[in-house]
């Protein structure tokens, strides 16, 4: 049952009598056991967390259905922000379902079509603004702080709140906290909103250890890595496109309490992560998601030792938010067949007989685990 993160952790949010429940189901998103890539990768337990199984296709859900409570609290009627796409769709819907005005801000052709898509049919008040993401932020800063519109960005404390909730999700599943996880890094609200989730439920008593945080961003966006702004970000993977994080701060502190890093992978060791993650796990995450599986890729081939690691690779959106992007990538010739079934048998005679020899492999080779996880 899908009862929403406020019902689910009311005990671990700022729930008051006057907050609406409100939900459209976010949260409760699987935790899926690698059956491939782990052996790749030299993990000995490698786990994603599919935030794209989220309402709007991304992990954004789980803050801005807490932001928009509180808004809505507050007496609010009306929400904004800027956003590199899934924060603005998150925002639509939620604006959508509550019956809220609803404004956004997002970088002209910076935006996956998908997402655009996305956004434009929950028909909110949408602008595009020639510059970066992080001045679409400024200039949404700067207006909700004059006009009585509220700001549901990461700067939202509320948001932080919400999607700390992922890791609470985590823990519960897994019985304690992982030893790493792995999760890429744009405006930095997610990994900050994971580490507090990580703290709390440990000083609880619900896990007996907090894990190593693994933050990557992508080489032409990665002011944390290179220690400043950066002024026109760039990487194919538009979601985490920023050059001066929010909440920058916060993820230095996670890294620092956690002992773990802020790094970066390249466009190229993002999109073999993407094709992957796919092709080898049935998992189609967004671009921006494959940050964290090419971190882990990346850190194994440097010689990190994983073996006996529980390790959790967050996969914050799902992959038809940037369509483009996956046909381009496809690079596979399409087939084409007459309507014939003897065609078709001779086409398919190779491929059968290698799909016997590989089913007997991989039932030899690789355990099936008895029980989902999810
Ligand atoms: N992955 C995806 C799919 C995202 O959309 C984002 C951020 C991130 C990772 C990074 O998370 O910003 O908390 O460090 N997207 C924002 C947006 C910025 O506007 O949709 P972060």
């Amino acid at each position: 049952m899908r009862e929403g993160v406020l019902k689910r952790y009311r005990d671990f949010l700022e729930i008051t009598p006057n907050t609406p429940m409100i939900s459209m189901g976010e949260g409760n998103t699987p935790l899926v056991r690698s059956r491939f890539i782990a052996n790749e990768l030299g993990c000995g337990e490698l786990y994603f967390k599919l935030e794209g199984c989220n309402p709007s296709g991304s992990f954004k859900d789980r803050g801005m259905v807490m932001a928009v409570a509180k808004a809505i609290e507050a007496g609010s009627t009306a929400i904004m922000c800027a956003s590199t796409g899934n924060t603005s769709a998150s925002a639509a819907a939620y604006g959508a379902y509550c019956g809220l005005t609803t404004i956004v801000l997002v970088p002209k052709g910076e935006i996956a079509a998908g997402k655009m898509a996305q956004a434009l049919a929950f028909r909110p008040n949408i602008m595009v603004v020639s510059g970066t993401f992080d001045q679409a932020l400024t200039m949404v800063r700067t207006f909700t702080e004059k006009y009585p519109v509220t700001l549901v960005n990461s700067l939202n404390p509320y948001r932080i709140e919400g999607q700390k909730t992922a890791a609470f999700e985590i823990v519960d599943d897994l019985g304690d906290a992982p030893d790493y996880l792995f999760i890429p890094v744009g405006n930095a609200g997610n990994i900050t909103a994971y580490w507090r989730g990580f703290c709390e439920y440990n000083s609880l008593g619900k896990s007996t250890k907090r894990p190593r945080m693994m933050g990557f961003q992508a080489e032409g966006s990665a002011p944390i890595v290179r220690g400043e702004p950066i002024a026109e970000p760039k990487t194919v993977a538009s979601a985490i496109r920023i050059g001066n994080p929010a909440s920058w701060k916060q993820a230095l502190t996670a890294r620092d309490e956690s002992d773990g890093i802020i790094d970066s992978v390249s466009d190229d060791e993002i999109l073999a992560a993407y094709k992957m993650l796919a092709s080898k796990e049935g998992i189609f995450g967004e671009p921006a998601s494959a940050a964290s599986v090419a971190g882990v890729a990346k850190l194994s081939r440097g010689g990190m030792d994983f073996s006996d690691k529980r390790v959790v690779c967050v996969i914050t959106g799902t992959g038809l938010k940037d369509p483009d992007l996956a046909s381009q990538q496809a690079d596979m010739p399409l087939q084409e067949l007459p309507l014939d079934l003897g065609a078709m048998e001779k086409a398919l005679e190779e491929v059968v007989k290698e799909s016997l020899s590989l089913r007997a492999k991989a039932i030899e080779v690789i355990p099936w685990y008895p029980e989902p996880i999810c």
